[in-house]
């Protein structure tokens, strides 16, 4: 099937022209024949009654002379009337090409088609049987009327319709044509204005008004994924310049140690610490990395591998049993609530990896002795895992961005503080959802906060 609108429409138009004539050419075709059999067996009839009714009045060999001339008389110069009369008396015998006749079988009595062999003529017949009166023996009467000027009308008409019809389909085709050409004209000042789009000039739109109402949906979906697409874009280009400034950081850190570090002699302690630090940093650049690769990974849609079904609640503990120094350092404590005999299929290392960032928030931003509260529950076929701890509410207005890459509420205590998080801990969260078929949620109301992540109770297992 061709894959231009244009030709297609041009192609149904032209079949359909084509079925409606046809339909409307046989029967007119059908009205034709029937009414021209009729006039022509009319005429049969009125010439069959008229022989027959001097034939049968009169039988002495007089009569029959003149009934002869009768006969040559209704005759047409062209042929196209016949009257034969047959006997077994060679007397009483009438008709032109009266030989032939005896070749053929002329059936039986009343209508029927005869075609003479010599000269090829095809006349439709009526015939009837007389019974002997006077000197005439029984003779069979046969009209004949000549159907070569029937056929003639038949197929003349026949070729005045189909050229009628073929020119018809041509002019709708081209009729067609030029419609769906106005018609399409729309999509092609879309396609202009799509064509213009580029990267610099994502945030412009294709406009909608003068649009037929068929290609507004198509529009607006457009649009709508040129908006999304202007996000992404604009998040890319963000992101790239949040990757280099959290680089350089390190990196300035690991040039400046080691510039000082050579500036003068130094003992091999002196170089040992050096190396120590850098270390650090040359680790925090690695973990930052690690982290990246992993959410690029998540972005393209993959999904979570060896998946094994897990006794949440157990999974929860063994991740808290990871953080007691650093619970018991700060005499802070965890409970475990909610429904603890939940089920999931999951990737074990990817869920303990997402709750330890929670964790590990919820831990730094509580002061020291708090009480925080790790909830499980179902709802609508997902675990949802929240972890509530005590602390500064968070402003409403960071709360949907709090799972962004990079992003923090506080950004100065990025630049001051020695040991920051570098902002990727809720877009790992989010990512490990987004992996097992989850989502995350985020609440902050008077000074308890809540960071929820779920996990689809049956996660599609990855191909
Ligand atoms: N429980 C919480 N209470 C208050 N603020 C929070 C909490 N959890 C996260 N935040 C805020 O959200 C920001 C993003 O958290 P995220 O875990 O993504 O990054 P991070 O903790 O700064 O760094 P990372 O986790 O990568 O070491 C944090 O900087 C913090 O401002
Ligand atoms: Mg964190």
């Amino acid at each position: 099937m061709t894959r231009s609108i244009t030709a297609r429409l041009v192609l149904m138009f032209a079949l359909g022209a084509l079925a409606t004539l046809t339909l409307i050419g046989a029967a007119l075709y059908g009205v034709l024949e029937r009414e021209l059999t009729r006039h022509q067996n009319d005429e049969l009839n009125t010439n069959l009654q008229n022989m027959r009714y001097s034939l049968e009045r009169f039988g002495d060999l007089e009569h029959w002379a003149r009934l002869q001339v009768k006969m040559d008389t209704l005759t047409p110069a062209d042929g196209s009337v016949r009257f034969w009369v047959l006997s077994d008396d060679p007397r009483f015998l009438y008709g032109k090409g009266l030989d032939e006749m005896e070749r053929v079988n002329q059936g039986e009595a009343g209508r029927g088609m005869l075609t003479l062999p010599i000269t090829g003529h095809t006349y439709r017949t009526l015939s009837m049987r007389l019974p002997p009166f006077q000197d005439r023996p029984a003779v069979r009467l046969i009209v004949g009327v000549d159907t070569a000027p029937f056929e003639h009308t038949l197929r003349t008409f026949l070729v005045a319709l189909t050229l009628l019809t073929l020119g018809a389909v041509a002019l709708v085709m081209g009729v067609g044509w030029w419609i769906a050409r106005i018609g399409l004209r729309p999509l092609q000042r879309l396609s202009e204005q799509a064509r213009a789009l580029r990267p610099k000039t994502l945030s412009q739109r294709l406009r909608l008004e003068r649009l037929p109402v068929e290609l507004e949906d198509l529009t607006a979906a457009f649009n709508g994924a040129l908006g999304r697409l202007e996000e992404a874009y604009q998040q890319l280009e963000g992101f790239n310049a949040d990757v280099a400034h959290e680089l350089r950081t390190p990196l300035a850190n690991l040039i400046g140690g080691t510039q000082v570090a050579l500036s003068r002699p130094r003992s091999a302690g002196e170089f040992q610490d050096t190396l120590q630090s850098n270390l650090e940093e040359l680790e925090r650049l690695r973990s930052i990395v690690n982290d990246m690769l992993f959410l690029a990974r998540a972005d393209q849609g993959e999904a979570a591998t060896g998946l094994t079904a897990a006794d949440v609640a157990h999974e929860v503990e063994m991740t808290i049993e990871f953080f007691e120094p650093l619970l018991d350092e700060k005499g802070s404590t965890v409970a475990i609530e909610g429904d603890l005999r939940a089920q999931a299929t999951m990737n074990i290392a990817l869920f303990r990896r997402a709750l330890s960032n929670l964790l590990q928030n919820a831990i730094e931003h509580s002061a020291a002795g708090a009480k925080l509260v790790v909830t499980i529950s179902q709802r609508a076929g997902a675990i949802w895992i929240a972890v509530a701890n005590p602390g500064k509410t968070i402003a409403a207005t960071h709360l949907p961005r709090l799972f962004d890459r990079f992003y923090r509420v506080d950004s100065s205590r990025h630049d001051a503080g020695e040991t920051h998080g570098h902002g990727l801990g809720l877009a790992i969260v989010k990512a490990v959802a987004a992996m097992h078929g989850g989502a995350t949620l985020a609440t902050s109301e008077a000074g308890l906060t809540t960071i929820a992540f779920s996990i689809a109770e049956r996660a599609a297992p990855a191909a």
